[in-house]
């Protein structure tokens, strides 16, 4: 894609169809540069019919691998806390602000760094957002970390104020999500113990509205 182009996903959406004919399109998506260096989309997974959505930032190394989402460590990591506040992860649909992992190389072995999505890719693969938000129709999305709360509730979002409170989702007709803190930051804090539970008790807050 020539970089005078638009960053736009818009183009390679299907003009109908469910889930599963969004998630064979976006295997060919080409609406910004993440799709060259990556191995595959990784689309949503899940109940296409929850009543809940987990919206993470983008596919890791794993998933990347695996074509699927949150099947890596920061997967499990969100997996042991859905199950302890007893949401049961085969009732939730799981996705991600970016279908695409975007990483760097880094040390001798060149090995595949998670590298932040800027605002432009974020923005550019919204159009599989917006459409799995539209055809799921959740009740509740629960925003996991920065990217996905910049994509979903605006670019100024933060989530060490804007987090563990019921609130509607702009534009989104009667959908109310609850933002907190990234799986993979919980993997990263020097107090593991208190990020995790900080997770739980938010997750908590989206499980009981429902
Ligand atoms: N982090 C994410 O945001 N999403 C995944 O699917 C995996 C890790
Ligand atoms: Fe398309 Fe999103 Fe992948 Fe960019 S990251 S190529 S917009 S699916």
């Amino acid at each position: 894609m020539p970089a005078d182009e638009r960053y736009d996903a818009t183009p390679y959406l299907p003009s109908r169809g469910g889930i599963p004919a969004h998630r064979k399109a976006a295997a060919e998506c080409e609406g910004c540069p993440l799709y060259r260096d990556a191995t595959a989309t990784v689309f949503g997974r899940g109940d296409p019919h929850a009543r809940m959505m987990l919206v993470g930032e983008q596919p890791g190394d794993r998933e990347d691998l695996e074509g699927e989402p949150f099947v890596g460590p920061a997967g499990r990591l969100l997996s042991r806390a859905l199950a302890e506040v007893g949401i049961d992860e085969a009732e939730v649909y799981l996705t991600n602000a970016v279908k695409h992992f975007s990483f760097t190389r880094k040390g001798p072995g060149k090995r595949r760094i998670h590298k932040a999505p800027s605002l432009r890719e974020t923005l550019a693969c919204r159009p599989w957002l917006e459409a799995e938000l539209r055809l799921v129709a959740p009740e509740m999305v629960v925003v996991l970390g920065a990217t996905a709360g910049r994509s979903l509730l605006g670019p100024t979002f933060r989530v060490g104020s804007d987090r563990g409170v019921v609130r509607p989702l702009p534009d989104a007709d009667g959908i109310r999500c609850v933002a907190t803190i990234h799986p993979s930051a919980v993997l990263r804090a020097d107090d593991r113990d208190a990020a995790l539970a900080g997770l739980t008790a938010d997750l908590r807050v989206a499980a009981r509205a429902l």
